[in-house]
């Protein structure tokens, strides 16, 4: 194999990933200004998508991060980020008190069950009916995996219930400040920052 052959190929499968793997948009760039400024120790991003958070975050503040994603081709954009990127299913496989710093930026959109097109894409963006089918597994987990001083980075749109989600963290047991807000056309995004209460 040429070199060549070797870079039509990647450009190939990157042409594939990219079509399959969320790409940063304004709610990732909202992560990433919240998470620059309040991320410490081992950082976890779960569905890091294209890495490109995760990678902000390694680059700006020189801490080890790890991008999990349940998406494969997510998980191998992350790493050719240079990020550790990790095929997981939320944070079933970390260990306890793993990350002092937890980063999420969930599928939110509320989803019509009959409009579902079962991709890669619907993973991505689909919150189920509420919009809050993997916030709220996300937020029963969470601080198994966190140290105890460690602090979740959450963004949260006004499209998904702002106070059914403040509910569903305090039922978990956090305490919930607003680290940054955007408001758009359609929707106001918000990145919580979550401590233990
Ligand atoms: C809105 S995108 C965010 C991507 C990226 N973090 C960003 O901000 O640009 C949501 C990501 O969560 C991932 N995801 C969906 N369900 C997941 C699950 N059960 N476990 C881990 N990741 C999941 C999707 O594949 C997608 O990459």
């Amino acid at each position: 194999m040429t070199g060549d052959d070797r870079d039509s190929g990647l450009a190939e499968r990157r042409g594939v990933d990219d079509a399959v793997v969320y790409q940063p948009a304004e709610d990732s760039g909202l992560l990433a200004e919240a998470a620059i400024d309040r991320a410490h120790g081992r950082v976890l991003e779960v569905g890091t998508g294209s890495g490109w958070v995760a990678q902000q975050i390694a680059d700006e503040r020189g801490l080890d991060v790890v991008g999990s994603d349940l998406n494969p081709h997510a998980a191998r954009q992350a790493s050719e980020r240079g990020v550790e990127g990790v095929v997981a299913n939320l944070l079933s496989p970390f260990r306890a008190n793993a990350f002092d710093t937890v980063c999420f930026n969930p599928p939110y959109l509320p989803t019509d069950p009959d409009n579902e097109w079962d991709d890669w894409m619907e993973h991505a963006l689909s919150g189920g009916e509420s919009g809050r089918e993997l916030i709220e597994p996300f937020l029963d987990d969470v601080g198994r995996v966190l140290a105890p001083d460690g602090v979740v980075l959450l963004l949260v749109s006004s499209l998904t219930g702002y106070d059914e989600v403040l509910e569903l963290v305090a039922d978990a047991g956090f305490a919930a400040e607003p680290a940054v807000e955007e408001s758009f056309p359609f929707e106001t995004l918000t990145v919580l920052a979550l401590r233990r209460e």
